[in-house]
């Protein structure tokens, strides 16, 4: 079975790496970002990717190479049999590893979405019929329900390399516990969901999900900085 390994980055103001770490391209794509707050989790993103694929391929952080598909997924050219996916939000940053299988992450905060986020956001992702579910739940559990399953769509979306260009409402999560069978009109892959929450009410609760192109176990996560 393949293995897979969740890793967790708690990124503080300030935070900065040394240049050399960076890839060219890299670096150049840090200096473009305007928000300083973008920039901190794009080079954190690369600093936990390089640090723990790095180490697992017995290599030097800043000698591994990482290249991007035309849709901007990361990957690394010299170990196909390696896939990887990042997410980040507010301060952290998550780092999902597969090894034997294609994976997509992503962790969103619980309070991500206002109530009247929710409303908007539902009919941009949702079938009709999981519009029909959300509509028919307790109110007061509709925000969480449509943000998890927001985080399931996108964990799928980038497991399969094409993010947001495929329309989230083609595709379908089918609940079985933690784990979900998916398809789309676009593509006959198929993958499986793991999917939980983590954090406390102080430093924040963040829902996630990942998903895999062959069956894993139910993975474990590593958290750094914390
Ligand atoms: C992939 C996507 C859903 C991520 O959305 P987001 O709000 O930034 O969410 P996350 O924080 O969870 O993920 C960001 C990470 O996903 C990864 N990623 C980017 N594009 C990806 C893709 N097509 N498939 C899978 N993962 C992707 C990157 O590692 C990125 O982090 P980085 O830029 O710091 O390396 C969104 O960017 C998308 O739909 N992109 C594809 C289509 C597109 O418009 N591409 C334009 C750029 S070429």
């Amino acid at each position: 079975m393949a293995q897979v390994e969740l890793h967790c980055l708690r990124v503080r103001n300030g935070f900065r790496v040394p240049d050399l770490l960076l890839s060219e391209p890299e670096r150049h794509r840090a200096a473009a970002f305007r928000s300083i707050e973008a920039r901190r989790l794009f080079v954190a993103g690369r600093f936990l990717c390089r640090h723990i694929l790095g180490s697992r391929l017995g290599c030097a952080p800043q000698a591994l190479s990482i290249a991007m598909t035309p849709s901007g997924r990361p990957y690394l050219p010299d170990h196909p049999d390696i896939d990887f996916n990042i997410s980040h939000t507010r301060d952290r940053v998550a780092l999902a590893i597969n090894h034997g299988g294609g994976i997509g992450i992503d962790i969103e905060r619980l309070d991500a979405f206002s109530e009247e986020d929710t409303v908007e956001i539902m009919p941009m992702i949702l079938s009709e019929d999981e519009l029909n579910q959300v509509r028919q739940s307790e109110p007061q559990y509709r925000r969480d329900v449509v943000l998890a399953c927001w985080v399931r769509k996108e964990a799928a979306l980038k497991c399969l390399g094409l993010g947001f260009r495929i329309d989230p409402k083609a595709v379908a999560i089918t609940p079985d516990g933690a784990t979900s069978s998916i398809g789309h009109r676009e593509s006959k892959a198929s993958t499986l969901i793991h999917s939980g929450r983590f954090g406390d009410a102080e430093s924040g609760i963040f829902e996630w999900a990942i998903m895999t192109s062959k069956p894993v176990s139910r993975p474990t996560w590593h958290h750094h900085g914390a």
